[in-house]
């Protein structure tokens, strides 16, 4: 028996990155999975990674800042055990360089599609009887980092957003646990997005250039002397989801490398 059989869970951002390696980790762990995201082809080659292993998965094509993408996704389910709340877009700007439609997008994406999401499933994650919410804030939702305001103020706010819904359903006694998780620097494709807009530049050699100055920033500011990888912030995630934490909401669980230990 997986630490997650019967289950089903839903993962956004599932298309690369800390969302596919979560959505694998549950599959291993016997879940269902539903896996969305915008980008079509990274999320079914996902799809195709999780049926490898033998799971059961679709995938919906799915922009989580789209109140009605969301109803969309979730209209013909019955009932969800876990949601991940993990798609995030990070925009590297100084203020003075940030325009309103930047700020917007990282909130809208960040925040607004951990609220659609938490919201519209929580009917459903209540008739489980025992759900899981588990939201992917990050290292900038609990310390100010420069250059990333808008990012920092996305991921500061679903921290608290996530503890209140986690004292909402705890007086509800709906069964549902709400918590947060916060990666420190974890090797994926969002490292090479976050300077250039948001999107990942189109020429292979900036793109690694990009990776390579990321990768050399992070075994620099990282305690433990490296980055940590996607299967690290999954093994944080199935904890979460699974009955393990029963007794665990409300809480933030930091998986960092050490970097908010000083
Ligand atoms: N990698 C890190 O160093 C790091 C650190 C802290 C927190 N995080 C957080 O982890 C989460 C996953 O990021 P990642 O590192 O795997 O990056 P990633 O870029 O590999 O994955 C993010 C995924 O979100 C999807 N996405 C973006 N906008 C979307 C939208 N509107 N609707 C649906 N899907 C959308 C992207 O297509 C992508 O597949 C994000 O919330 C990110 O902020 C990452």
């Amino acid at each position: 028996m997986g630490r997650l059989s019967g289950k089903r869970a839903l993962v956004t951002g599932a298309a690369s990155g800390i969302g596919r390696a979560c959505a694998l980790a549950m599959a291993r762990e016997g879940a269902e999975l539903i896996v969305t995201d915008v980008d079509e082809a990274g999320g079914c080659e996902t799809l195709a990674m999780i049926a490898g292993v033998g799971g059961r998965v679709r995938f919906h094509l799915h922009d989580v800042a789209c109140e009605e993408a969301w109803k969309g996704v979730l209209a013909d389910l019955d009932m969800l055990h876990v949601l991940v709340n993990n798609a995030g877009q990070c925009i590297a700007s100084p203020l003075a360089e940030t325009t309103y439609e930047v700020w917007r997008r990282q909130l809208a994406v960040n925040l607004d599609g951990v609220f659609f999401g938490t919201k519209l499933a929580m009917p459903l994650l209540a008739r489980s009887g025992a759900g899981s919410i588990v939201n992917v804030s990050s290292v900038a939702g609990l310390k100010g980092i420069a250059g990333l305001s808008g990012y920092c103020a996305s991921k500061g706010a679903v921290r608290l957003f996530t503890k209140a819904i986690a004292l909402e359903c705890a007086q509800s006694r709906n069964g549902v646990r709400v918590n947060s998780v916060h990666p420190g620097a974890i090797e994926t494709a969002i490292w090479a997005k976050m300077g250039h807009g948001g999107s990942p530049p189109a020429d292979a050699r900036r793109r690694r250039e990009a990776m390579d100055s990321a990768r050399a920033a992070s075994a620099t500011a990282t305690p433990l002397g490296h980055a940590g990888t996607p299967d690290d912030i999954a093994a944080g995630v199935v904890f979460l989801a699974c009955d393990e934490s029963r007794f665990v909401t409300g809480t933030e669980l930091v998986i960092d490398g050490g970097v908010m230990a000083g």
